[in-house]
């Protein structure tokens, strides 16, 4: 009998999701002008691939507006998000928040989210297609550490730290 949960299967395209929403993560903000207004998009595919040089990656969906938008600039903002800030998460992925005064500081041009644990601005170093995303790497030129709880994603539920 054919394992459904194999690629060689009836894939169950549901089941894949729901597995690999058991991965718990922060969620950022990634943020590039677009001309002169700036765009964010929701992302929890972060991560740091080398320390030196400083290295981060984003992998974006090829149906994002952000997809476009950041083969137009060279350089990027990483937010991650606080505990606080899950209508900003939602906002930016694709569930505009009416009203919401999206609270966007600027550092050298880069747009990063105010109230954020840590922000990261990049400059873009490679970009790999990898099937219906693109990995974005770049070097980090700036960061800024404040503390604080996050927002962590787990289940395909925003959640929080019960204690520590
Ligand atoms: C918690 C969470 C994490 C997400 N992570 C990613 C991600 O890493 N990459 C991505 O392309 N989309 C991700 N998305 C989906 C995008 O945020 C969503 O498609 C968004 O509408 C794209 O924005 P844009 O088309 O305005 O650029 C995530 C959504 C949520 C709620």
């Amino acid at each position: 009998m054919s394992d459904p949960n194999t690629i060689e299967g009836v894939f169950d395209t549901r089941a894949y999701r729901d597995a690999l929403g058991l991965f718990a993560t922060g969620v950022t903000i990634m943020s590039a002008m677009d001309g002169d207004s700036p765009h964010g998009m929701t992302a929890n595919a972060f991560v740091s691939v080398s320390l030196a040089p400083p290295l981060v990656l984003v992998s974006v969906g090829h149906r994002s507006t952000m997809h476009r938008v950041v083969q137009g600039v060279d350089r990027y903002g990483v937010s991650i998000l606080a505990e606080d800030q899950e209508e900003i998460s939602n906002h930016f992925a694709g569930r505009p928040q009416p009203g919401l005064a999206v609270p966007f500081l600027d550092h050298d041009g880069v747009q990063l989210l105010d109230g954020a644990l840590a922000h990261f601005v990049v400059r873009t170093t490679d970009a790999h297609a990898a099937g219906d995303h693109t990995l974005y790497i770049g070097e980090v030129e700036h960061f800024r550490s404040n503390g604080g709880r996050p927002l962590l994603f787990f289940g395909g539920r925003y959640r929080r730290l019960d204690a520590g």
